[in-house]
């Protein structure tokens, strides 16, 4: 079976996870504190803080920027139902914006109409490993007085207009579960410019206390913390930390190798006009955290049967992007609301096997059999 994804790992994270077990400190520690700090000059941020997942990380966020009861939020639906999860987590309400059909990222020139007096935050998806339109949205933003806390989750190491996600908004919030490019397990990260944001996401991932275990751990002298807020239990464990610096220094050949694929499943297809692939903006480069192509209305087999043929075949795929307004625990709060090139996309796109590992054969594997169920 050609799985969907595989992480990447090797001797070399078996052996950071087993110093972090020996050295007796497993929980945010010294190897957290290194994976944050590659993380933020990687993506150029001041501040990087590591947190238990991408979802928690969006949660502190949001919290940090001053979002709660009575706000709304501006998101996709087109994204893991995590997004717009976290908003809820928050108090806050999330206000479902239709995406553009090319990028599958949230439409700016949507925004506005959605925007009401309790509008206080914007809150793009850089979909599948492609940046959201950073510029168009800041503007919109700053037009209305709104944050933007980008959600960074399948993102790391790409680009908006050649300079790295990471450092454009306020708040942007990463993953590193296994489905993305780098993995720790389960793990996110907030970056940041802001040192009012730093300070308080480090204090609300741990309790909401003014100084972390480790720090008290290493004084001279004994440090008494106090909770000046109501926080959360959000750390990441040093295992997953050490791990997290191993990944980081994979980062760049894992990227370069899913491109390869990328572009070879691209060429592989670009003949048939009944298969959309990627669609590349003149912002943004695709780093192709998934790899995903739309199936059209006059294919000679549904999005359904391909992937049915394709699991048959021993090749695993996954439906396309969820749309999280489908879901009951939304349709149940807010109605059914009708976002029509979302729910276009949803039924119409499949996900492809792409992992650093895969070899040539497998590509080839993969593209054969889906030429072949397509009768092309
Ligand atoms: C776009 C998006 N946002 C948020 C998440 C949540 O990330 P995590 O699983 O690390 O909480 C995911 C993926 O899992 C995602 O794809």
């Amino acid at each position: 079976m050609i799985p969907i994804t595989k992480p990447f790992f090797d001797e070399r994270e078996e052996r950071a996870a087993a110093e972090a077990i020996r050295s007796g400190w497993v929980v945010q520690g010294p190897r957290t504190q290194e994976f944050e700090k590659m993380v933020a000059e990687r993506v150029g941020a001041q501040y990087a803080l590591a947190t238990s997942n991408c979802t928690t990380a969006l949660h502190l966020a949001l919290i940090a920027s001053g979002i709660g009861a009575g706000d709304e939020v501006l998101v996709p639906s087109y994204s893991f139902i995590a997004s717009a999860n976290s908003i809820l987590h928050a108090g806050a309400t999330p206000v479902f914006v239709d995406i553009d059909a090319r990028t599958y990222n949230l439409d700016p020139a949507l925004l506005e109409e959605k925007i009401t007096p309790r509008t206080r935050a914007i809150m793009p998806v850089h979909q599948i490993g492609l940046a959201a339109d950073i510029d168009t949205i800041h503007a919109i933003a700053r037009k209305h007085n709104l944050s933007v806390i980008e959600d960074a989750a399948t993102i790391i190491g790409g680009t908006y207009k050649n300079k790295p996600i990471g450092a454009h908004s306020r708040a942007v919030c990463f993953s590193f579960h296994p489905r993305k490019a780098i993995t720790t397990g389960e793990g996110g990260m907030v970056t940041t410019n802001d040192p009012e944001i730093a300070r308080q996401i480090d204090m609300l991932r741990s309790h909401g206390a003014n100084v972390s275990d480790y720090a008290r751990h290493g004084a001279a002298q004994v440090i008494i913390e106090e909770y000046p807020v109501l926080g959360y239990n959000y750390r990441l464990t040093d295992i997953q930390g050490a791990i997290g610096v191993e990944q980081m220094k994979k980062l760049d050949w894992i990227l370069e190798r899913r491109l390869e694929i990328g572009r070879r499943y691209n060429e592989a297809f670009a003949d048939l006009d009944f298969i959309a692939t990627p669609y590349e903006p003149p912002y943004a480069a695709h780093t192709y955290q998934s790899y995903c192509l739309r199936v059209a209305h006059n294919a000679p087999k549904t999005r359904d049967e391909i992937m049915a043929e394709m699991q048959a075949a021993g090749i695993a795929t996954r439906r396309g992007v969820m749309a999280a307004h489908l879901e009951p625990v939304y349709v149940n709060r807010y109605g059914r609301v009708a976002l029509p090139v979302t729910e276009e996309a949803t039924r119409s796109t499949l996900l492809l096997p792409i992992y650093a590992q895969m070899t040539q054969a497998e590509v080839e594997t993969v593209v054969r059999v889906l030429r072949q169920i397509l009768g092309a």
